[in-house]
């Protein structure tokens, strides 16, 4: 099994995005804090997150990605099961969302990017300001992060079989555990920015 630095070593070799960086990490909280919660291997699932979008940069458009970056990841010793997780988090693969990881991944992917989006919007830029409500609140503005697929949000709670509300909740806590290297913590809010 691939360690977690390996992981993110070839997380940063292939994406050199800040963004893109941070969403791996946020959603390797997410995922890792339900592997704690169900006791699996959180290792295995951290670097499944980690790697998820991995090919993003260098593949933009679907069904590149992930399809073509499947065997780069073989190519550098990423097992089979990891692999099929992060396949399966494409609609489009055609490979089938079966196993815990599978629907873990999938549900927390959208989920992340929103709640980072709506950390972003608030006066401190901080997740500590975020809860489940302001979540689907924002949930129903069509105008905002509208690359965020809702459906897949909701979809990716209920394939999980657990409660939006609380699905949402979740999230955001475990990206509050880490607001600090998410960069959501408040500190990094840019007091000399205008608006
Ligand atoms: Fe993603």
């Amino acid at each position: 099994m691939l360690t977690r630095d390996a992981a993110l070593e070839i997380l940063h070799e292939f994406t050199k995005s800040e963004s893109l960086r941070k969403h791996a990490l946020a959603v390797e909280s997410c995922v890792a804090a339900y592997a704690r919660k169900s006791g699996e291997d959180e290792n295995k699932w951290s670097v499944t997150a980690l790697l998820h979008d991995f090919d993003y940069e260098m593949h933009p458009e679907a069904p590149d990605h992930p399809m073509k970056g499947e065997p780069i990841l073989a190519g550098r010793g990423v097992p089979e099961e990891i692999r099929r997780a992060i396949l399966s988090h494409a609609n489009y693969s055609g490979v089938p969302r079966e196993s815990a990881l599978e629907k873990t991944l999938f549900a927390c992917d959208e989920l992340a990017g929103f709640i980072t989006a709506v950390s972003l919007v608030k006066p401190g830029r901080s997740v500590h300001e975020v809860d489940a409500k302001s979540v689907r609140k924002k949930m129903k503005d069509k105008a905002f992060a509208r690359s965020v697929s809702r459906e897949d949000i909701v979809t990716g709670a209920a394939e999980l079989g657990v409660e939006l509300d609380e699905h949402v909740d979740f999230c955001i806590r475990a990206m509050q555990e880490r607001a600090k290297e998410l960069e959501l913590d408040g500190q990094r809010n840019g007091q000399t920015t205008t608006t």
